[in-house]
């Protein structure tokens, strides 16, 4: 379908979004252009966290031509004072005629408001070009500001038949290098990563990004460890290196470990108390923890109970599964996913917006839970 003058433009703007991909979460990705008389006079993207709005990026660089100009911009431009002045009196003051928006505000503290006062001011404003794809494109944002919950992508490496791990543990290496080389590109992109207990113990992981990738800063992802009973020994590669590691565990737990000296907080570690449900940790209030901490994006790494309890709690946003050419069998080997299970299949959590492509001799499937929190 050919794309209207509006959706080209606002298309640049997509584009320059996309390069704050990896330093901007929990903020949104924005990207905005100043367009006078069909040609670009100034252009920018939402960089870093806490760093300058893109649209006053793409003014600064207009300068004198923004005057009389249109400004597209992704995201509707805010009306209050955050981290940054207010985008709208930029606008104001550079001139601009005309403001064309992709996406409105979803925190409804913000929601319109930055329209209503650019049009109180006379300025022509039009909404909604290219809305879907861009709020594909900053789905984690909006999914954390509408819910508190950090956007969920379930990562799982798995041979053919379903297996993570052989029937004594092992676990390195199912994938191919190709494959392992991904899911690392795709820690750099998470605020946060976690993983179950017997993982924890089985695996000693350190969870940092490495071949290859790079974090955007030393101290994310940051590294979730579920420890429920206060069992993991403070030597775990997890306790190692800058990044910060959350320890889960329940309350009652910490209630009754303290004042022996051993649940204090030090620079390696911070304790995050949740309550059980039905003997387990209580993923909706965790995951409300880390949503207000600011975790937009976070990736589960395993095991194959705890994604289970994700899944039965609809906690799952984003399914990443690769799927390497090999069968392990045994019937005491773990599966991707444990848990109780369904016990009809019309219980069954069925996927949709299912991709399928290669990675090398491994297949990388992604999904949707139907079904899922929003
Ligand atoms: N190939 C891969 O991608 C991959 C990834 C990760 C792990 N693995 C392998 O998978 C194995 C570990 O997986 P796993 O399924 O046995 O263990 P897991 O999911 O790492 O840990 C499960 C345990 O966590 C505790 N728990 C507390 N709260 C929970 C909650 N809300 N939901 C789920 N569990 C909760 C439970 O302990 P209690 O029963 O004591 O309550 C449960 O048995 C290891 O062999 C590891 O090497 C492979």
């Amino acid at each position: 379908m050919k794309r209207s003058n509006h959706e080209t433009w606002m298309m640049k703007a997509l584009e320059l979004a996309e390069k704050g991909r990896l330093s901007v979460s929990p903020n949104p990705m924005v990207g905005a252009v100043v367009l006078r008389k069909g040609k670009v006079v100034g252009s920018g993207y939402h960089a870093r966290f806490g760093a300058a709005h893109a649209e006053v990026t793409a003014l600064c660089r207009a300068d004198t031509a923004a005057r009389g100009a249109s400004l597209y911009v992704t995201l509707e431009p805010c009306a209050t004072w955050g981290k940054t002045p207010p985008c709208v009196s930029a606008i104001l003051r550079s001139g601009i005629r005309q403001v064309i928006i992709g996406t409105l505000d979803p925190n409804p503290k913000n929601h319109r408001k930055g329209v209503q006062a650019l049009r109180q001011q006379g300025v022509k404003v039009l909404t909604g070009v290219l809305a879907k794809e861009l709020e594909k494109q900053n789905e984690s944002f909006f999914h954390h500001v509408r819910s508190g919950r950090p956007f969920v992508t379930l990562k799982m490496v798995q041979s053919l038949d379903g297996k993570i791990a052989t029937a004594t543990g092992e676990s390195r290496w199912i994938s191919s290098d190709k494959a392992r080389k991904y899911v690392h590109a795709l820690r750099a992109q998470q605020d946060a990563v976690m993983v179950g207990p017997k993982t924890l113990y089985a695996d000693n992981p350190s969870l940092t990004v490495r071949r290859g990738s790079r974090a955007v800063s030393p101290e994310k992802p940051w590294r979730i460890v579920l420890d429920p009973k206060i069992k993991v020994s403070p030597r775990a590669k997890v306790f190692k290196g800058p990044q910060l590691t959350l320890r889960v565990v329940v309350h009652a737990s910490l209630l009754r470990r303290n004042g022996n000296g051993h649940t204090k907080n030090s620079a390696a570690s911070i304790f995050i108390p949740v309550n059980d449900k039905n003997g387990r940790l209580n993923m909706d209030e965790l995951l409300a923890k880390l949503g207000a901490l600011g975790v937009g994006r976070l990736m589960v790494e395993g095991g194959g109970e705890l994604a289970w309890s994700l899944f039965e709690d609809g906690l799952v946003d984003r399914m990443v599964w690769v799927i390497a050419p090999k069968v392990l069998g045994g019937r005491n080997a773990t599966t991707s996913v444990e848990g109780t299970g369904v016990a009809r299949l019309a219980r069954a959590i069925s996927l949709e917006d299912v991709s399928c492509s290669r990675l090398g001799k491994d297949l990388l499937y992604e999904a949707r839970p139907v079904g899922r929190k929003s």
